[in-house]
């Protein structure tokens, strides 16, 4: 459910075509959020966020203007299948919070608010934007707020490993002493002009986990297999209105797929089907015998299962896919055209069955939105030197700098 990730500014007609300065933007994103709440904006408003662009480089939303960005930005993400939820999203605003340590308990919070017992909340939270002069934000270095450890030739999450070497360095250490398969990760904040991150420890009894067991077959809870509840996206940026925020963390819930079909069953994460397939009596030598369909169908029921005996919200694809079309069913009738990245939204397992498959969708990507980008250990290589051309040519935009990780 990733959100898009092509940067505002490739929404431009023809490299001849002048770039739109942060007000075009703000006048932009005033007028979607007039249609949003079925009234018109005073335009004072607009007046007000001229003369604070003029003086300070930047504009400051109201919690209003904020509510309704995130909220849209949410319907925008065009790799989400579940966006029919998108009103229901928590905002909540922490732009007065700056350094790590109080940021890293509003994440805390967050999570315990976004798990709630189980009945997980779709929840956003937003903390500053870049100072307009230094273009210094606080960041999270984290992909995830949750994930677990990967080693280099040895256990855990190999999608982890880079990651996982930056916490180390900053003298993190498994917490057992020993790598393990599912070893929590620390969450490393920056604070805004600060060299370094630091990290801190999640209290294990805020991160729920369900441990994945099998209706029928009793073989699977031996291999102790786990994931976390809550999948929190951490690495993405949100623009509203031409103002990014780059520390803008945010969840939904699970579809099993995601855990059955890609981060347990993937060979480059978990890999985990050559041994279901042999607890199933599967030679998984003989490639004819189907029997990776079979051992990832197994482990997608073990999934919902635990997840729904524990009480954890997840949804299964089909379910999904009934919620797409009642997704696009209601956009059509609010007038607005459905914009969608495909094998993004095709459900990793019996992908023909979803009614997604078959539609033809266009991949535009409209603001607000999320976007991806650079590595933060990675930054001021390729992607800082493209900025250059645009922030030179536009005083007012501030350029995050983001990853493309898509084909296109
Ligand atoms: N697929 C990602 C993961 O497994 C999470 C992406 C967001 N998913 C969601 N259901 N909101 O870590």
């Amino acid at each position: 459910m990733d959100a898009s990730l092509s940067s505002p500014s490739s929404q431009r007609a023809s490299p001849s075509c002048s770039i739109p300065t942060l007000l075009d933007r703000a006048a932009e994103f005033l007028d979607l959020f007039a249609g949003e709440l079925g009234r018109p904006v005073p335009s004072a408003r607009l007046e007000q966020i001229r003369r604070e662009v003029e003086s300070r480089g930047a504009y400051t939303h109201t919690e209003e203007e904020l509510q309704i960005g995130g909220k849209v930005a949410w319907r925008n993400s065009t790799r989400c299948i579940g966006r029919l939820h998108w009103q229901s999203l928590e905002i909540r605003d922490h732009r007065d919070l700056h350094r790590p340590d109080e940021i890293f308990q509003a994440l805390v919070e967050h999570l315990r608010f976004a798990t709630n017992g189980g009945r997980i909340r779709s929840t956003l939270s937003i903390f500053p934007p870049p100072d307009p002069i230094t273009g210094e934000a606080p960041r999270i270095w984290n992909g995830k707020l949750v994930r677990y450890a990967g080693y280099v030739g040895g256990p855990g999450d190999p999608e982890e490993v880079e990651f996982t070497q930056r916490c180390q360095e900053l003298g993190w250490e498994p917490p057992a002493g020993i790598p393990g398969h599912f070893d929590l990760l620390p969450v490393l904040i920056q604070g805004a002009g600060e060299e370094k991150p630091r990290w801190f420890e999640l209290p294990p009894d805020e991160v729920l986990e369900v441990e994945i067991r099998h209706p029928r077959f009793a073989f699977l809870e031996d291999m102790a297999v786990r994931w976390y509840a809550v999948p929190v996206i951490t690495d993405m940026i949100l623009e509203i209105g031409g103002i990014e925020y780059p520390c803008a963390p945010f969840n939904g819930w699970f579809m099993g797929t995601e855990i059955g079909a890609r981060n347990l069953s993937d060979v480059d994460r978990y890999d985990l089907l050559p041994r279901i397939a042999r607890g199933l009596g599967m030679n998984p030598e003989e490639r004819k015998t189907l029997w990776r369909d079979r051992a990832i169908l197994e482990l997608n029921e073990a999934v919902l299962h635990s997840f729904r005996d524990d009480g954890v919200t997840v949804v299964d694809h089909h379910t999904a896919s009934r919620q797409w079309d009642a997704f696009v069913a209601r956009e059509s009738r609010a007038g607005r055209p459905v914009h969608g990245d495909w094998p993004w939204l095709v459900p990793p397992l019996s992908g023909s069955t979803s009614s997604v498959f078959h539609s033809e969708l266009e991949n535009r990507v409209l603001s607000p939105n999320f976007y991806y980008r650079d590595l933060p250990w990675q930054e001021g290589g390729m992607a800082a030197a493209e900025g250059k051309e645009e922030s030179d040519s536009c005083p007012f935009h501030i350029r995050s700098r983001r990853r493309s990780r898509h084909k296109d």
